[in-house]
C-alpha cells in the first residue's frame, strides 16, 4: 500500500521546501525587520539531520525539494546537503533539487551547483535600479547580484526570477525588468506581497497582480501558456519579447486548492501552510533516530494541514496576516 503522504482535501504533498539557514545578507524590507534577531547557531539541525529528514520526506512521497532560507547559500557547508540529494535524483527517487537565492554567492557556487544536479534555480530580485535595490534590501549592491546570475548562467543554470510587485517601489520598473530578463533568455515571475512578518499591515506595498496584467497587455500581447513547474506561479507567454511571465498571486487569486507542498524550517519545524499558524516539531523525532517516530508525527501533521490562507489587504482592514516573518520559512 502507498504511504505517501495524502492531506484531508485529497491533496498529494509532492514537495519540500527546506529553510536551511533563517539568516540572509539581505534585509528585503517586506521579508525581514531592519534589526532581525537570528537563532543561535545551536538551534539549528545540523546538514545530516536534515539529509535525515529529507530521506523521510522522499520516502512519503516528496519528488520535489526546494532549498531556502533565509539565503541557503550562507548556510555553511550546505554542498554537503546538495550532494546527499544528488544520489537520489540519480537514483531517480526525485525529480528536481532546485533552490531560491539572491544570487549574491552564486558567483561562488553556480559551478559546483550545476555540478551537483541542479538545473533551475530562482532568484529573487525586484528591481535594476541600484539605488531602489539597495533601499528594499536594507543595503544589498545590486552589481554582486548581477554578477551572481551571470555566472548562474554560464555555468548552464536555468535561472528565473521572482519579483515582489511593490506599489510604490518597483511597479512602474516591471516592464524594463520583463523586457530585460527575456532578452537573457530568464523567465521572471512576479509575486504578490503578502501580509507576514512584524509591518503586517501591507497596504502601501500591495498591489494586485490583475493590476500589473492590465497595464502590461497595454503594450505587449500576452497568452495564457500551459507551462507547470509544480509551483503556484500561473504562467503566460510575450509575443513581444518572446518570455514567459509568471503571476503568483496568493491574494487576487487563491491557488490554494492544487497546494501540493509543506515547509520544514531550519530548526525541524514542519508549517503545513505558508499562511497558518499550526505546526509539527520535527526535531525530537529525528534526533531519536526512529524512522516510525517521525512517519507518526508526519502523518499527524498532514492529518492537519489547513485548507487555505486567509490573507487579504485592502485599505479598510488587512486580515489573515501571520506575525511570523517570511525568512523564516523561506516563501
Ligand atoms: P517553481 O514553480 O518551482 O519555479 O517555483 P515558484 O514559481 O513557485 O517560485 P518559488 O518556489 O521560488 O516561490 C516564489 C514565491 O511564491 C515564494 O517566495 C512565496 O512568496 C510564493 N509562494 C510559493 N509557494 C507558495 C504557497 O504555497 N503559498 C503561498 N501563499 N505563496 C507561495
Ligand atoms: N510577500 C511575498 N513574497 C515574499 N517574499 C519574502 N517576503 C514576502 C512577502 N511578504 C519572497 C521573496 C523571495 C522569497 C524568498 O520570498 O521575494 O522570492
Ligand atoms: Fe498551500 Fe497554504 Fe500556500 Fe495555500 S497558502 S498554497 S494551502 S501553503
Amino acid at each position: 500500500m502507498s504511504n505517501n503522504l495524502h492531506d484531508p482535501f485529497g491533496r498529494k504533498i509532492t514537495y519540500l521546501r527546506l529553510s536551511l539557514t533563517d539568516r540572509c545578507d539581505l534585509r528585503c524590507f517586506y521579508c525581514m525587520s531592519e534589526n532581525m534577531v537570528f537563532l543561535p547557531k545551536k538551534e539549528l539541525l545540523t546538514l545530516e539531520e536534515l539529509a535525515t529528514l529529507t530521506d523521510a520526506f522522499i520516502d512519503r512521497g516528496v519528488r520535489k525539494i526546494r532549498l531556502t532560507g533565509g539565503e541557503p547559500l550562507v548556510r555553511k557547508g550546505f554542498m554537503t546537503l546538495v550532494h546527499h540529494l544528488s544520489t537520489h535524483l540519480e537514483a531517480g527517487r526525485i525529480d528536481e533539487i532546485t533552490l531560491t537565492t539572491n544570487a549574491t554567492q552564486l558567483s561562488k557556487y553556480a559551478h559546483q551547483l550545476k555540478s551537483a544536479g541542479v538545473a533551475r534555480i530562482n532568484v529573487s530580485l525586484d528591481t535594476l535600479n541600484p539605488l531602489k535595490f539597495t533601499h528594499i534590501t536594507r543595503g544589498g549592491n545590486l552589481a554582486q547580484v548581477l554578477s551572481g546570475i551571470d555566472a548562474a548562467q554560464s555555468a548552464g543554470l536555468k535561472v528565473k526570477i521572482n519579483a515582489v510587485a511593490l506599489k510604490q517601489d518597483n511597479a512602474d520598473d516591471i516592464p524594463k525588468m520583463i523586457a530585460w530578463a527575456h532578452a537573457r533568455d530568464i523567465d521572471i515571475t512576479l509575486i504578490e506581497v503578502m501580509p507576514m512578518g512584524d509591518e503586517i499591515n501591507r497596504f502601501d506595498q500591495y498591489i494586485p497582480l490583475t493590476a500589473i496584467r492590465d497595464a502590461l497587455e497595454k503594450n505587449w500581447t500576452l497568452s495564457e501558456s500551459g507551462h507547470n513547474t509544480g509551483g503556484p506561479a500561473r504562467y503566460v507567454n510575450i509575443k513581444e519579447t518572446g518570455g514567459r511571465l509568471g503571476f503568483i498571486s496568493p491574494l487576487s487569486h487563491n491557488f490554494c486548492a492544487s497546494c501540493n507542498r509543506v515547509r520544514v524550517t531550519c530548526t525541524g519545524k514542519l508549517f503545513m501552510c505558508l499562511g497558518q499558524n499550526d505546526q509539527a516539531d520535527l526535531r525530537d523525532a529525528i534526533r531519536s533516530g526512529s524512522p516510525r517516530a517521525l512517519d507518526h508525527i508526519l502523518d499527524d501533521a498532514i492529518s492537519r494541514k489547513p485548507e487555505k490562507h486567509n490573507f487579504d489587504i485592502k485599505e479598510s482592514k488587512t486580515s489573515g496576516q501571520m506575525p511570523r516573518h517570511m525568512s523564516v520559512t523561506g516563501g
